[in-house]
């Protein structure tokens, strides 16, 4: 009988479509529906250092000249933002394992290499099955090095993954120049998957007021061939598994990103634009193509088309368009 499950990062999934970090999935309500219209996993709404590190700064100001207060408390603080916003999340993290049966996947927002980190460690008592460190900062200013923020990066990875049991995967911006090396040097932290990539907020502007406006929030389907060709590069030469991020918006793009070598694929935009029903159509592709190719498992076919094994690897390399699309910038 052919099937749809495939082994992500350690966790067994009963589909390779999972449900993004995003609005979607930070409410029970939301996550208990995602998981009847079918998909294998959750990755939580991320919490963002930021915002912890805002709400610890305004409890330390409150908290600045009271004779009660011993310097420690501030130590203290660094060390343990328990505050709001880390209950909150972690009573999601516990309701929703309570609420389903798929693997819910906590995610991180995480910009610097604060004391922190320790929060990983509250995410796995919580009951997560596994831990998404979503790693991004625009490095707008010219300070720093790239080498130096990079650097930076690996260094807090290695040290989530020394802290906690469950499964680490990062997911990544395609920001880097040397991504190949990047990708290894993520891989060499221990973690046990790499989601290629993240979507970012970005600011547009308003032509006739001539302000910024709003922001090209969701993907459109052509976005699928960065994450398309880095996971094909890479999924045959790093031991790690992939899922891949972006623009996946219909069950031909996730095929493709199978075959490519990912292990699952995760959908924000599409679920957004589409609704639910979407999630079983993508999940219906996957198995009928299947079917019609005699696959019984997704491990039949999974990175068949990847850098490693395809007859001609120098195509996911290329960059210039050549001779072959002469005619067609003539037309
Ligand atoms: C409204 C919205 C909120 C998002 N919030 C998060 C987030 O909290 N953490 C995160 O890692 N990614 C977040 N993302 C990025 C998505 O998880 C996903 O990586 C991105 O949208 C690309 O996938 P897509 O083409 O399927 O939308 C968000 C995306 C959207 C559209």
């Amino acid at each position: 009988m052919t099937k749809l499950s495939t082994k992500y990062a350690g966790l067994n999934l009963s589909s390779p479509l999972i449900a993004a970090s995003s609005g979607l999935t930070d409410t029970v309500k939301n996550i208990v529906e995602l998981e009847k219209a079918g998909v294998g996993a959750i990755v939580l709404k991320s919490i963002f250092e930021e915002e912890i590190l805002m709400e610890m700064e305004q409890v330390k100001n409150a908290m600045t000249g009271r004779p009660y207060v011993f310097p420690e408390t501030f130590d203290y603080l660094d060390e343990e933002p328990h505050e709001d916003l880390t209950r909150k999340y972690l009573t999601l993290i516990k309701e929703s394992k309570a609420a389903v049966a798929i693997p819910i996947i906590a995610s991180i927002n995480c910009v610097s290499n604060q004391k922190w980190v320790y929060l990983a460690q509250e995410i796995e008592k919580a009951g997560a099955d596994a831990l998404e460190l979503n790693l991004f900062s625009l490095p707008s200013t010219t300070e720093a090095p790239a080498g130096e923020i990079e650097e930076m990066y690996v260094e807090l990875v290695a040290k989530v993954v020394k802290m906690v049991k469950i499964p680490v995967t990062v997911k990544i911006s395609h920001y880097y120049t040397a991504m190949g090396q990047m990708i290894e040097k993520f891989a060499g932290t221990g973690i046990k998957g790499i989601v290629l990539f993240n979507r970012y907020y970005a600011p547009d502007i308003d032509i006739n007021q001539e302000s910024i406006s709003g922001s090209f929030v969701l993907s459109s389907s052509t976005d699928v061939s960065l994450p398309l060709r880095w996971i094909a590069l890479s999924s045959g030469k790093v031991k790690v598994d992939f899922a891949a991020s972006t623009g996946v918006h219909d069950g031909e793009s996730a095929v493709k990103l199978l075959l490519a070598g990912a292990s699952a694929v995760q959908l924000a935009s599409v679920i957004y634009k589409r609704g639910l029903n979407v999630i079983d159509e993508l999940n219906h592709f996957i198995l009928n193509w299947m079917k019609g190719k005699k696959y019984d498992s997704i491990a039949d076919f999974q990175g068949k088309v990847n850098y490693k094994s395809t007859s001609n690897p120098a195509s996911w390399e290329r960059t210039q368009f050549m001779r072959e699309f002469r005619h067609f910038v003539n037309q």
